[in-house]
């Protein structure tokens, strides 16, 4: 049977992806800085918590204070489905830099699903969002590993947490790569990436869906804008 698809909340894609992202796989979200990558996975939570799907927002290199302001900004209303616990942001940042500080030996597949599955657990949430995935990779001597690594706590997120999750990657400005180590999109089911595209005088902003496992989506590169609550909209192929 068709895994069933979960709505992504954005404007357009659901139409693209024949439905939405197929059920409980890992998603890379990917693209330079500003792009779009935060908007992109609040607003898949935010789609989730209006129709009381639970979310959890893992976040790295942002303060919690900061993704909630940069989402009212944007006219969202976030504390309400904050309060009611139908989204939770959970700040990881001090527990990478502990581990981390003890020489990255406690930095492995285990302990991070251990450590996520902590957080996720008292949230029943189904929608997931690790925003960047980066920092939860270990510096491990050979690419070999580091793609092994990788596989296994993908998998591992799968097969432990039974959400829908967005893993962002962050990609480095002029580089044609897709992730930091160039091995994160081999395991994830679907890759969506943003652009910043410059055309004469202007910039206009594009996504693309790479890779999407069991679903035959369109080559096009889409544009799409960034709107007062609304967030993410896509308009026409560029
Ligand atoms: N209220 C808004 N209206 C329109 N665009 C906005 C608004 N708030 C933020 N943006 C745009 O979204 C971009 C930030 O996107 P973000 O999701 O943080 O990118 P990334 O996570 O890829 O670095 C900003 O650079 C800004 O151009
Ligand atoms: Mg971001």
């Amino acid at each position: 049977m068709a895994r069933k698809r979960v709505t992504t909340g954005i404007d357009g894609l659901d139409d693209i992806l024949q439905g939405g992202l197929p059920e409980n796989k890992s998603y890379l979200v990917a693209g330079e800085p500003g792009t779009g990558k935060s908007t992109f996975c609040m607003q898949f939570l935010l789609a989730g918590a209006a129709r009381g799907e639970n979310g959890a927002y893992i976040t790295i290199d942002e303060k919690p204070a900061h993704l909630i302001e940069d989402a009212e900004a944007l006219g969202w209303e976030i504390r309400p489905h904050i309060e009611a616990g139908r989204l939770s942001i959970f700040d990881v940042s001090a527990y990478f830099s502990r581990v981390r500080a003890g020489n990255n030996k406690n930095l492995n597949v285990n302990n991070i699903i251990n450590e996520l599955t902590r957080l996720v657990a008292n949230t029943k949430a189904t929608r997931l969002v690790i925003d960047p995935v980066a920092p939860l990779v270990a510096d491990l001597a050979s690419l070999s590993d580091v793609q092994e690594y990788i596989r296994s706590l993908i998998f591992s997120i799968e097969d432990n947490l039974k959400c829908t999750t967005l893993l962002t990657s962050p990609v480095a400005i002029g580089s044609n790569k897709l992730s930091q180590f160039g091995v994160e999109e081999f395991a994830v089911s679907g890759i969506i990436l943003l652009r910043l595209v410059k055309q004469e005088r202007d910039w206009v902003r594009t996504l693309f869906v790479r890779k999407m496992r069991s679903t035959a989506t369109p080559l096009n590169e889409y544009a799409f804008q960034i709107v007062s609550r609304r967030g993410l909209v896509i308009r026409q192929p560029l």
